[in-house]
């Protein structure tokens, strides 16, 4: 059957990535249709709102979404793909490819997972002046001025039983599968449950639980702030590691940065009956217009949608010819110190995986 794939080209840069990444997977022969919505400021002229209905209908009716990175122009979009779709599960592998330009001394043996929450934490995006919150009754369990003095603004953070209950299974869902392909499988959980008791406490004690109910597989969990400092001394040490929304955000960035940059960044977000696949870096707006962009982090979000939808001969068959790019230095982007355009790289790919 014909896969449906609504594609999302994304804002700045980001379309330069995304249209030769079709090309190379149409290169593949599959029987994928590719859909192209109207988003963004197209669809704020024609119907007056940046995610019109027929957007919406078009991607409920769609098998995945591959999405470009958005400045906010899309933004909607990438809403309507999280929360509309209930795509709680982000997972942003890192892992080094030799070739890639580490800034490490050794990043060889880089493989981890990070397995960000992605609907709650502060991602609810309520926030408010907090004279709003006078009449709470609300108390600092550490500061001495009373709140309805703070002249401010409170951003809500919203962590329940629920949400961390389905992340962590599914981080020991994919512990499971690296198990079975024999690569290393322990499950890392980390937040700020120290200082956050109540909330990213929660989010531990339901880790712990999940843990419980799968003795086979290695467990351990650090304090964020720790943690990031063991993330970059021995990035090797980690497998799947899963956190609340915000921490996901800030640290697959930094992921990302110890194997070469986020033109490396892939992820894919997975719900119960739906996952959509983007770029985990932005919309390089500063080399927007040049050609440069590194298209290996979109690419490889392809290959986890291909994956997801079951072509998976074609899935291993791009991530192996990325991995030759790398290895064999073909037409590499500047970001890796090549002197290739986006194009270039994409069509020595394609030369690669079409043989
Ligand atoms: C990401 C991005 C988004 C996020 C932005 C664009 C809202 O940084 O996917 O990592 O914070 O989740
Ligand atoms: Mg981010």
């Amino acid at each position: 059957m014909t896969k449906k794939i609504v594609v999302i080209e994304g804002d700045d840069a980001s379309p330069e990535a995304m249209q030769p990444t079709v090309e190379v997977i149409s290169s593949l022969g599959l029987d994928i249709a590719w859909q192209y919505p109207v988003v963004g400021e197209d669809a704020i002229e024609k119907f007056g709102t940046p995610l019109p209905q027929e957007t919406k209908d078009m991607i409920d009716a769609s098998d995945s979404t591959l999405f470009g990175s958005t400045s906010g122009k899309t933004g909607a979009a990438l809403g309507y793909l999280r929360w509309g779709r209930l795509t709680y599960a982000n997972c942003r592998p890192t892992k080094y490819l030799p070739g890639y330009q580490s800034p490490l001394a050794d990043p060889t043996g880089i493989d981890f997972v990070i397995v960000r929450e992605n609907l709650e934490d502060l991602y609810l995006g309520i926030e408010g002046d907090v004279e709003g919150l006078a009449n709470l009754g609300l108390r600092s369990r550490t500061a001495r001025m009373p709140l309805a003095e703070y002249d401010g603004r409170y951003a809500i953070k919203v962590i329940t039983e629920e949400g961390s209950t389905r992340i962590v299974r599914k981080a020991f869902e994919l512990a499971r599968a690296r198990a079975a392909k024999g690569l290393s499988a322990k499950v890392t959980c980390t937040a700020k449950y120290n200082m956050l008791s109540y909330t990213d406490g929660l989010f531990r004690d339901c880790a712990l639980k999940v843990a419980a109910e799968n003795p086979d597989i290695e467990f351990e969990t650090f304090i964020v702030d720790d943690f990031a400092h063991r993330l970059c001394a021995r990035p090797q040490d980690f497998d799947v590691i899963v956190m609340p929304n915000l921490y996901g955000d800030i640290l697959s960035d930094a992921a990302a940065g110890l194997v070469g940059g986020l033109g490396l960044a892939a992820s894919g977000c997975y719900g119960d009956d739906y996952a959509y696949f983007e770029s985990a870096h932005g919309t390089a707006p500063d080399i927007a217009g040049q050609n440069i962009i590194n298209p290996t982090a979109t690419l490889i979000s392809a290959a986890m949608m291909l994956e997801y939808l079951d072509f998976n001969d074609a899935s291993e068959r791009l991530l192996q010819g990325i991995e030759t790019m790398y290895a064999d230095r073909l037409s590499l982007t500047p970001d890796q110190g090549g002197k290739a355009s986006t194009t270039d790289f994409c069509r020595t790919l394609t030369d690669l995986i079409s043989n």
